[in-house]
């Protein structure tokens, strides 16, 4: 019998989902909601609550039951206010998402609320942050972390920091954008389908002053220099398309719904994004498929594809 075994293809089909906003608030007490915390609170107690519903997250959780992508990233905000007692509840749920092994997490500026210790709050996420290498270690820094799976490099950026009331911003810092530089050179290099995870749009044209990344033009400036497939994103709860000039090709970068909300605001009920990259020959062959929330039927269906054909960049070509 021939046992040599023919390579698995190169690709993988992996589902993006942001924003779930899904721990309740309910119980919380008073001492606990210092500082901006109070606002955070008045502001699930009064607007986000209605918005954010464990029912949208349960159909959410069916439809993958179906789908079955090969991987599951979240680009952050799983809390309202970042509460030790959230990141309890939130690693519960991800672990109904899926293994560590299969599921991959940023963190959102609601998850750093206001600043908290580690081993109260990240520390309980951090199998689902590491990189592939750091598994079982508890090391910080956690990020740019790098998860390969079948050809394709999944980078994850932290943006989540503290910021001042009435501010969502977000900063990744010279050291994490230092070392994202020499990831996406080796990564690239390596012929690798590069995707970047962050919680806040990479471009600064495409959020408020107050809710911004402030590194962003620092941000797509590494990544106009080294390179990337693809940029995904949550924080701004509506579907952003745009893209970052790389050289004489664009990075599509895309931006997706809060995946519970029940869209009170046109444009805002939740959605998921299905990637499928292949390789096919020079080229990568990327499929998108937009799926939402019907509120009538209370599942969620396909709503849009995409198509896009990215050549292949590694140690052997420009
Ligand atoms: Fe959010
Ligand atoms: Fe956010």
């Amino acid at each position: 019998m021939d046992e040599t075994r023919a390579p698995d293809p190169v690709g993988l089909c992996f589902a993006h989902l942001s924003d779930p906003h899904l721990t309740t608030l309910r119980g919380v007490h008073w001492q606990q909601l210092l500082n901006k915390r109070v606002l955070g609170y008045l502001s699930w107690l009064h607007r986000r609550r209605d918005e954010h519903r464990s029912e949208v997250l349960d159909a959410l959780l069916r439809d993958l039951q179906q789908v079955h992508p090969e991987h599951i990233v979240v680009t952050g905000d799983l809390t309202h206010i970042g509460l030790p007692s959230e990141f309890t509840q939130a690693r519960a749920w991800l672990e109904r998402l899926g293994s560590a092994e299969r599921v991959t997490v940023v963190p959102g500026n609601h998850d750093a609320y206001i600043r908290t210790p580690w081993s109260a709050t990240f520390a309980q996420w951090e199998p689902y942050m590491v990189s592939d290498d750091r598994a079982g270690t508890a090391q910080q820094p956690v990020f740019p972390s790098l998860r390969v799976r079948n050809g394709v490099a999944l980078i994850g950026l932290s943006s989540a920091t503290a910021s001042a009331p009435f501010f969502a911003t977000g900063s990744l810092g010279l050291e994490q954008r230092q070392r994202l530089s020499g990831i996406l050179q080796e990564t690239g290099a390596q012929g690798l389908f590069r995707v970047v995870l962050l919680h806040h749009p990479p471009r600064v044209e495409d959020e408020k002053w107050r809710k911004r990344l402030t590194d962003g033009n620092d941000l797509c400036s590494i990544l106009g220099r080294d390179g990337a497939e693809l940029v995904l994103h949550g924080h701004s709860h509506r579907p952003i398309e745009s893209a970052i000039p790389w050289g004489e090709r664009t990075i599509p970068v895309f931006g997706i719904p809060s995946a519970s909300a029940i869209g009170h605001k046109p444009g805002r009920r939740a959605q998921y994004y299905l990637y499928t990259v292949a390789r096919a020959g020079d080229s990568w062959s990327l499929d998108v498929a937009v799926r939402g929330y019907r509120l009538d039927s209370d599942d969620f269906a396909l709503q849009h594809e995409y198509h896009r054909s990215l050549p292949v960049i590694s140690s052997t070509s420009s």
